[in-house]
């Protein structure tokens, strides 16, 4: 059974996350306001109001249907302190709204493009991310553009594993090859990551015409998990 609060005499459902929001929602701190960026259903906003966790939550999407059901949903939970805003990334939002941004439940070149396009000073701003794709992209290019990844959780279903990354400005070398791919912590996500180099490398060098500086640069990453992780 759902939990109840009770809310000016209201009886307010308790939303549940699955594991992957949860491990980007609970990244975001006591007292910072907000901005979940392509929010669509709007559950991470509406945990983090009724959890206590933020003063303030933009809820933006660029398409309008899920804001729509974010909406909706956040009626069905009684829940106040969203601001609804349809935008391209955040070209909607001011920087002075937010302390915190999560995106969640993108391909990384679309995460990339979104902090890159806005415009937006970072610093001391905290980004929460949970790319869908190019996960490793994703990291090295926040390395490149003066980001450090200062926070890292993995989530399972049984589809996925799921890399949260919790970033912030701040001057910082690049870290391993096997860091940016399998994570600062290697359990079952590295691992399922260096099965996914194994095979590749092995599809590369049964093809007929080899990219053989791909192959090349697999083979180093798969020496660096070796000698990072000792597996
Ligand atoms: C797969 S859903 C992920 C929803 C939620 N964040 C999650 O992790 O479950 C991606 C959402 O991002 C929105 N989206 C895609 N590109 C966007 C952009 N450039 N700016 C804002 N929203 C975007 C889509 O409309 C969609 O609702």
């Amino acid at each position: 059974m759902c939990p109840v609060l009770f809310q000016g005499g209201f009886v307010m459902k308790r939303i549940k996350l699955d594991q992957r929001l949860l491990a980007a929602a609970e990244f975001a701190e006591i007292g910072e306001r907000v901005a979940d960026v392509g929010t669509d259903h709007g559950y991470i906003p509406i945990w983090l109001r009724q959890n206590g966790i933020a003063p303030y939550v933009i809820a933006s999407d660029i398409n309008s249907l899920p804001l729509q059901s974010a909406r909706a949903n956040a009626e069905a939970y009684l829940t106040d302190g969203i601001s609804f805003r349809q935008c391209d990334g955040l070209k909607g939002i001011a920087p002075g709204e937010a302390d915190t941004v999560i995106i969640a439940g993108m391909g990384g070149e679309n995460i990339i493009s979104i902090i890159a396009g806005s415009g937006w000073d970072w610093s001391g701003k905290k980004l929460i991310l949970q790319p869908m794709t190019r996960q490793a992209q994703l990291v090295e290019w926040l390395y490149d553009n003066g980001f450090a990844v200062t926070g890292e959780s993995f989530a399972y279903d049984e589809k996925s594993s799921y890399r949260i990354l919790k970033a912030e400005k701040k001057t910082e070398k690049k870290p391993r090859a096997a860091y940016i791919r399998c994570g600062f912590t290697y359990g079952r996500y590295g691992k399922e990551e260096k099965e996914k180099l194994v095979r590749a490398l092995k599809g590369l060098k049964r093809s007929k015409n080899p990219d053989e500086a791909k192959a090349a640069e697999y083979a180093r990453i798969l020496e660096d998990i070796e000698d990072a992780y000792g597996t």
